[in-house]
């Protein structure tokens, strides 16, 4: 394809979105990118909340997290390129020890992904011993790997009820783990949230006094892990919105808090959101998420009013450009490393996520 027909197809998706000269520069980025793409022999993986400009030009598949771990799963590729975020990249590598995989930005991290460590892990498992850990995969390769499985946003429910069991440890997303517990009928509790002087002695009373074998209720044991980005929003967000947009629809993603989620109409992950907006037909509609989404799915379905709440951005995600893209093939980098003791333990959580239907 010639810069020019890169350019015009850009552009028949994006002139609404994109102001004109940005485009026609993208475009070059883009058809470079594509070109360096095939010459490699690299697969370009993005998520759903990449620019308009990327999202709609240079990935070979587009995602949320689950559909991505798939896609990097099954690929024949030699190279896997991640518009994502570092612990997506991860889960690819993972997934393919023996592919090179590269994130763009090496500063592209996830605020969940860094409220926990593997000791946080063991720790739990030591205080809750035979509990299940079900660990969201936005967190690192060492907690993944102290975990029994893994799940995304999209899979929550079905990897808990998957389990049959009726205390689970939930990692380390405090929202989803509550918006969870909340559609699977189980009770939280969260040692975490005790101060860490408490934590380091004996045990807490509150703890103690929970004989798992003989808790009739139904347990989730939580963290306090929150996304910095989906936790700014507030109820107070969508009644504003209502007040000027009667017919809006909101969308909220499950990291928002639960009043948050209980307040919208509708709540799942990046793909199950832009799912429903395709399939219903309301005069318009609000994202509570990273604002990106609003642009690329407004980008795809010029007959639907995105209205736009931008001042929450994701700055990780925010990160990956079409530039560095490009740049990560020439100079084939940021190159994704997990170590094989690790990368073992982790892909079998990540494994028995995926064998999820
Ligand atoms: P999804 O799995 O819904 O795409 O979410 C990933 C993410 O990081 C949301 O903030
Ligand atoms: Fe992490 Fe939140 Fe950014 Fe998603 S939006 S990558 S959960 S910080």
């Amino acid at each position: 394809m010639s810069v020019q027909q890169t350019y015009a197809k850009m552009h028949a998706k994006l002139h609404d979105i994109v102001p004109d000269f940005e485009l026609r520069y993208k475009a070059e980025l883009a058809d470079e990118i594509n070109r360096l793409k095939k010459e490699r022999n690299a697969v370009i993986l993005g998520h759903n909340y990449m620019e308009p400009a990327l999202f709609h030009s240079i990935p070979d598949f587009v995602g949320d997290s689950l559909e991505l771990s798939r896609k990097a799963a099954q690929t024949d590729k030699d190279i896997i390129v991640f518009c994502g975020v570092r612990f997506m990249a991860e889960t690819a590598k993972i997934l393919n020890p023996s592919k090179t995989v590269l994130l763009p930005a090496a500063k592209a991290g996830c605020s969940l992904a860094e409220s926990i460590t593997a000791e946080d892990v063991r720790q739990l498992k030591a205080r809750f011993p035979g509990v299940p850990v079900v660990t969201y995969v936005n967190t690192y390769a060492a907690v993944k790997a102290e975990s029994d499985i893994c799940c995304t946003s999209s899979n929550a429910v079905a990897v808990v009820e998957s389990l049959h069991t009726d205390t689970v440890i939930f990692l380390p997303d405090e929202y989803l783990a509550r918006n969870v517990a909340r559609e699977t009928g189980k009770h939280i509790i969260f040692p975490s949230l005790m101060p860490a002087s408490v934590l380091a002695g004996p045990q807490p009373n509150f703890i103690r006094e929970i004989d798992l074998a003989k808790t009739v209720d139904l347990q989730f044991i939580g963290w306090h892990g929150r996304c910095e980005v989906h936790e700014k929003f507030t109820p107070e967000d969508i009644a504003n919105i209502r007040q000027d947009f009667p017919d809006v629809v909101v969308l909220a993603h499950p990291e928002c808090s639960p009043e948050v989620v209980a307040a919208a109409d509708f709540s799942g992950s990046t793909t199950a959101m832009t799912r429903y907006v395709e399939r219903t037909a309301a005069p318009r509609y609000l994202l509570l998420t990273e604002c990106a989404m609003g642009e690329n799915i407004a980008a795809a379905n010029p007959d639907k009013e995105m209205l736009r709440l931008c001042s929450v951005r994701c700055p990780h995600m925010n990160e990956i450009t079409m530039e560095d893209t490009l740049d990560a093939l020439r100079y084939t980098r940021y190159v994704i490393t997990v170590p094989e003791e690790i990368r073992v333990k982790a892909a079998r959580a990540v494994e028995r996520m995926i064998a999820i239907g």
